[in-house]
């Protein structure tokens, strides 16, 4: 029987999101986005162009065309309730509820949840309500410390002391913080994304991954959206151990009884961001939903059926056997508008040729009358995959370097020897 799911959101994720589910030929798809993007435009078979966190919107668009079921892609709806809105109309989601949804949208709320239940990863942190008593904080201390505003700031909130700033520029990013800060010591190592499907109790990992965040080869640049990411056939990483694996994992699953025995039982995708250290994996931060750019890297090598998922997701039914990855590698290689993400030039035309094998999806740009141009944010993303990385990097490369137009992308994502630096780093350290 046919099933209508709603993907909310616009973005390269969201692609991913509506092409995994339109792998079963029964799933109808709709989707609301603020603006239209082509690859989930030619996907659906209805889409509402309105903003992501206009819940009255999407609700009325959901309700009119019936839909069964919801995936939420970024994390601005969820805060703002969506979730809670459509589960009142009985549609399940793929996505947590504002209350649980507050591991990602209340730093604060994290790291105090983390404490109370004695969740591991946890590094050394102090709360601030006043930006002056952090900054005093900040001066009174010699070591590197984190910046993080506690409320969302799409993903380039955080500064890091001896990374993006020195003292004096920590000190006046904590000035300009009206709404709490939450200070954290620097951890250092390397870092690695753990992404799991929850139904409420049960957790199903997906294949660790990789995110680039500077805008420039060598790790070098500004920070960014993510400029692209990898994951490996066996789905781990050389510098994470299996008892660093097993941590993250038990981390994880920590935090997730942790919401439940709170009384906000977690249904979506937990995403765990971590630092590998000397120690083991520490808690950086947790995300409500898939990682952007790691949703293109996982869902592309799903074998299992995505919107049986969420349906197991959303019934509080999922199990282990349900969610099956092909032991591939994936590199993802994002295009961008040249001078992403500080001025980034928008509406200039791009034309991609299609002829090479990576996986194409479409994230912030306009189609006018067949013409793709660029916006402000991340333009394309372009998926290789094959049985080694290197495979899976020279289908990306062709991909992301056929573009034509005034684009840039990282040609070092995926590459060997950005693997062998991540390794060489983990050896130094332990
Ligand atoms: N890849 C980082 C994020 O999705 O927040």
């Amino acid at each position: 029987m046919a099933m209508k799911f709603l993907v909310v959101g616009g973005g390269g994720r969201e692609h991913a999101i509506a092409r995994a589910l339109s792998c079963n030929p029964n799933t109808v798809i709709y989707a609301v986005m603020s603006n239209s993007n082509p690859g989930i435009a030619t996907l659906s078979y209805g889409y509402s162009i309105a903003q992501e966190t206009d819940v009255e919107r999407i609700i009325t668009f959901a309700t009119e065309v019936g839909i069964d079921y919801a995936v939420i892609g970024p994390e601005a709806p969820l805060q703002c309730g969506v979730v809670d809105a459509l589960e009142k109309l009985g549609i399940g989601c793929l996505g947590p509820s504002q209350a649980s949804a507050r591991i990602e949208t209340d730093k604060a709320f994290c790291r105090r949840l983390m404490k109370e239940y004695q969740v591991d990863g946890l590094p050394a942190y102090r709360i601030f309500q006043d930006s002056a008593e952090a900054v005093d904080f900040i001066s009174s201390h010699d070591e590197d410390l984190v910046i993080k505003p506690i409320g969302l700031t799409g993903g380039k909130g955080v500064k890091v002391m001896g990374e993006h700033v020195d003292r004096a520029g920590a000190i006046e990013y904590a000035r300009s913080i009206s709404d709490g800060i939450v200070i954290e010591e620097r951890l250092i190592g390397e870092e690695f994304t753990l992404m799991a499907f929850v139904d409420g109790r049960s957790i199903v990992p997906m294949p660790l991954v990789q995110d680039h965040k500077r805008a420039f080869n060598g790790d070098t640049g500004p920070n960014t959206g993510g400029m692209g990411s990898y994951s490996l056939s066996d789905h781990r990483l050389p510098f994470v151990t299996d008892a660093d694996y097993g941590s993250a994992l038990r981390i994880m699953h920590d935090v997730v009884s942790a919401l439940d025995r709170s009384g906000t039982p977690y249904r979506g995708v937990l995403y765990g961001q971590f630092m590998n250290t000397v120690s083991g994996p520490k808690v950086i931060e947790f995300n409500a939903r898939f990682g952007d750019p790691e949703a293109m890297n996982v869902l592309s090598i799903l074998s299992s059926d995505f919107s049986e998922i969420v349906i197991r997701v959303a019934e509080g039914t999922l199990r282990q056997s349900d969610v099956v990855f092909e032991q591939k590698a994936t590199v993802c290689k994002y295009v961008v508008p040249e001078g992403y993400p500080d001025s980034p030039v928008a509406g200039d035309p791009i034309d991609i040729p299609r002829d090479n094998e990576a996986l194409l999806y479409y994230a912030n740009v306009s189609d006018t009358d067949g013409q793709i141009l660029t916006r402000r944010s991340r333009s394309l993303a372009f998926v290789g995959v094959g049985p080694t990385l290197a495979d899976a990097e020279r289908s990306a490369e062709a991909g992301a370097s056929s573009v034509i137009g005034n684009v840039r992308y990282r040609s070092d994502i995926g590459k060997d020897e950005i693997l062998m630096r991540r390794i060489a780093h983990m050896k130094e350290l332990r």
